[in-house]
């Protein structure tokens, strides 16, 4: 029996290098083993930020163009949009009403917002509507809808699937088995893709470099990884960010080359200069490529509509085998 893996992106803001590395390549080799695979763009999960419909459109084509960019292949995985699939939010008012409201309090993004509500002596739910605190179980919905038995997402969102194994068998044990208990694939967390500071590359502390950043804007960032005023005959340690940054975009040779000149001595300026070029000259096809797709958004509209089209197959099937169950 195959796998069914199945996960969301969420259409907020340009990838950089440590979401490529990290999330969507992994993401694009496990297709490979010939599961089926649903990807899908999460933008009703995005509208709990997202409250521009401009914003929202033009995120919803650049996640999409992302990921055809990187590779994906709309024939092997099923990719579309979760505002496509009606089924989805059907589901999700039928899980409504068998999850219990405690478990929704314990939802980490929820209690979070709730937590800083205090803290700011404000009303506990100042800021926080219904579907930041039904996050979890519209999750729930994309997650059962496929009989999907894997999902593969960051540590961020284990407690989410969790909360949706949880509901599932609630529903179960109700209703008689309808939903595959799925079962989370958590990425390694990959700790040595540092941002400019040398911290974790992350949006929101303003270190990351964009995927597609424009070649300058590349050389910029490179360029201002911060380094030590070590001689450029003095060895340079192998552990910083540029020598790992590096290691990302060329091969075993060319990586060993770069150890020996690290160990004998060289001057940073040089090493940025070849850290720019080496990625400048991986990331300019999939830059040329993302550019050329984007400017299509017909051709995306239609491979979208596409997986939707696949996805609603099954969605149909499961939407009716759960009506069943429940007598309506
Ligand atoms: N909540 C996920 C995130 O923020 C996105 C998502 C929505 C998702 N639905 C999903 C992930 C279903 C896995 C499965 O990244």
């Amino acid at each position: 029996m195959k796998d069914i893996l199945l996960t969301g992106i969420k259409p907020t803001g340009t990838p950089h290098i440590a979401n490529y590395f990290g999330a969507i390549l992994p993401a694009l080799d496990l297709a490979k083993n010939e599961e089926q695979c649903f990807y899908f763009i999460a933008d009703y999960h995005a509208l709990n930020t997202i409250k521009n419909a401009e914003e929202m459109k033009i995120h919803t084509y650049e996640v999409a163009a992302t990921w055809l960019a990187c590779g994906l292949d709309p024939d092997k995985i099923i990719f579309y949009r979760q505002s496509d699939i009606p089924e989805v939010f059907e589901l999700n008012w039928i899980l409504c009403n068998v999850t219990p409201k405690g478990m929704m309090n314990r939802a980490h993004a929820y209690k979070a917002q709730v937590q800083k509500n205090e803290e700011e002596g404000l009303d506990v739910d100042a800021g926080i509507n219904m579907g930041l605190y039904n996050y979890p179980i519209l999750m729930t919905a994309d997650i059962l809808l496929f009989n999907t038995n894997l999902v593969p997402v960051g540590q961020d969102q284990k407690q989410h699937i969790e909360m949706a194994k949880e509901i599932a068998r609630y529903f179960n044990n109700k209703y008689g088995e309808t939903f595959t208990i799925p079962k989370e694939m958590i990425r390694e967390e990959v700790k040595t893709i540092c941002g400019i500071d040398g911290r974790k590359m992350s949006k929101s502390y303003g270190n990351a470099i964009e995927l597609f950043a424009s070649p300058e804007v590349l050389k910029k960032k490179i360029y201002s990884v911060v380094t030590d005023s070590s001689l450029p005959t003095d060895p340079k340690p192998t552990s910083h960010m540029l020598f790992e940054l590096y290691k990302l975009f060329a091969n075993s040779q060319e990586v060993e080359e770069m150890t020996k000149r690290f160990n004998q001595g060289i001057g940073w300026g040089e090493v940025k200069k070849i850290v720019f070029e080496k990625a400048n000259e991986y990331l300019t096809p999939l830059r040329e490529k993302y550019i050329s797709i984007l400017a299509n958004k017909e051709e995306i509209d239609k491979i979208l509509k596409s997986g939707a089209e696949k996805a609603r197959i099954i969605a149909k099937e499961t939407i009716c085998r759960v009506r069943k169950a429940i007598g309506v």
